[in-house]
């Protein structure tokens, strides 16, 4: 029996910024972004939008496609949690119509908790093939104003099914896995917005790379040759590249699958999207199977890492027909139709973002989930 992604789709945030405008209000050479980082624009979530309304949004189609016999846990993973106590997934159980005969949880670990999230699904379709686990990453990536990471925010939603057969990727059992106790990027309970020391995270994602690299191969994990494509965390885009070519360096130096022509594919929509914390490999992934040549029965690589901090390298084939399943045209139909929004509303958004007290929201977002605010510290959502 193979266990894996059996369908995947994604959502984001109904507002888009571009760095061409953020480079020339703050007087800096917009090829920082473009090129320096990789970044050309950022979703943004509107009033009535938050990680519940971007995930309903990423499951709904799946949903419709597969009906909602069989599963039976959904796993929340994200870094901008909503409440203290209860699981964003419970908020989203309720929008969706799950069945109550269900466990709904949420994890945390940074940018890194959806992959988590995925080996709790594959255990659980381990042991009880019939069962299919509803896996959502979701997040708003909220940098202050004026930092260093502040061209790398963003917002999106992935929402994944794991089951027994999968008809997209089939994930390889081997893992390999590093954890550190640092401090590069964290986000204390009384914030909506990271704390990150930008330049020691860079350093800790290379080291954890090659920490769950070699902890990979010392478990029977396959070699860097036979890589088609690797899906990395993608902060930045250009953090991928740096990736490769450390990953290259330590495991395939004389070769050519540290080439980086090869990331191409895949960092198609987090260039547009920005960070997603918890998405943004899996929205690499998706960029690559929507965008990139048909690739059936290629080995994927994926590094997936969440400052503080965890890293985990794994590996999928895809499988035969898996471009079939590719809703393509409605997420770059997502893409275009976000509403561009200029500097000065921008920042307005950022600033009146922490709100507190009861408050209703003005009807926003272009999704079928809204935010409609809180009352009596109750966050309600309406759906229409
Ligand atoms: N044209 C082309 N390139 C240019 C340029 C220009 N005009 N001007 C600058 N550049 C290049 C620089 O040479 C540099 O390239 P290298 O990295 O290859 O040296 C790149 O643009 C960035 O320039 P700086 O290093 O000067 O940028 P910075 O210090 O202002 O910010 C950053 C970089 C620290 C990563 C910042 O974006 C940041 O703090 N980001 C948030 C933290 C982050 O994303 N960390 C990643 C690892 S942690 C993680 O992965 C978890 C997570 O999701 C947060």
């Amino acid at each position: 029996m193979t266990i894996g992604i059996h369908d995947i789709s994604a959502a984001t945030g109904s507002l888009v910024f571009a760095l061409a405008d953020l480079a020339e209000h703050e007087g800096i050479d917009v090829g920082k972004y473009h090129r320096g980082i990789g970044q050309t624009e950022m979703s943004l979530t509107t009033e009535d939008e938050d990680i519940v309304t971007m995930a309903a949004r990423a499951a709904k189609p799946i949903l419709e496609r597969h009906g909602v016999e069989g599963i039976r846990t959904v796993v929340f993973a994200t870094e901008s949690g909503i409440d203290q106590s209860k699981a964003a997934s419970v908020f989203l159980h309720g929008v969706l119509g799950l069945p109550r005969s269900a466990r709904v949880v949420e994890v945390k670990e940074a940018c890194y908790s959806a992959t988590a999230a995925i080996q709790f699904g594959l255990g659980i379709v381990e042991r009880r093939p019939s069962e299919r686990v509803l896996v959502i990453a979701s997040d708003v990536a909220r940098y202050e104003l004026n930092s260093s990471g502040e061209a790398t925010q963003g917002s999106g939603a992935v929402a994944m099914l794991i089951a027994k057969d999968p008809a997209v990727l089939e994930i390889e059992p081997v893992s390999g896995l590093w954890t550190d106790d640092v401090w590069d990027f964290w986000r204390p309970n009384d914030r909506s917005t990271a704390l990150v020391d930008g330049k020691y995270s860079v350093q800790v994602y290379l080291e954890s790379l090659e920490g769950a690299w070699q902890d990979y191969r010392a478990n029977g994990g396959a070699e860097f040759s036979s890589f088609a494509r690797v899906c990395y965390h993608q902060p930045f885009t250009r953090m991928a590249v740096k990736a490769q070519q450390r990953l290259a360096r330590i495991a395939d130096p004389d070769g050519e699958s540290g080439d980086i022509d090869r990331l191409a594919d895949t960092v198609e929509y987090n260039a547009r999207i920005g960070n997603t914390y918890t998405a943004s490999i899996y929205l690499a992934l998706l960029s690559l199977l929507d965008n990139g040549p048909d690739l059936a029965g290629e080995r994927i690589g994926f590094f997936s890492y969440g400052s503080g901090a965890v890293g985990e390298f794994f590996a999928g084939v895809l499988v035969p027909g898996y471009k079939a399943q590719m809703r393509t045209d409605e997420l770059q139909g997502l893409l275009e139709q976000r509403r561009p929004i200029a500097y000065d509303e921008y920042r307005h958004r950022h600033i009146a973002y922490d709100r507190v007290g009861d408050f209703e929201t003005a009807d926003e977002t272009q999704g079928d989930v809204r935010f409609a605010g809180i009352a009596e510290h109750r966050r309600l959502y309406e759906s229409r």
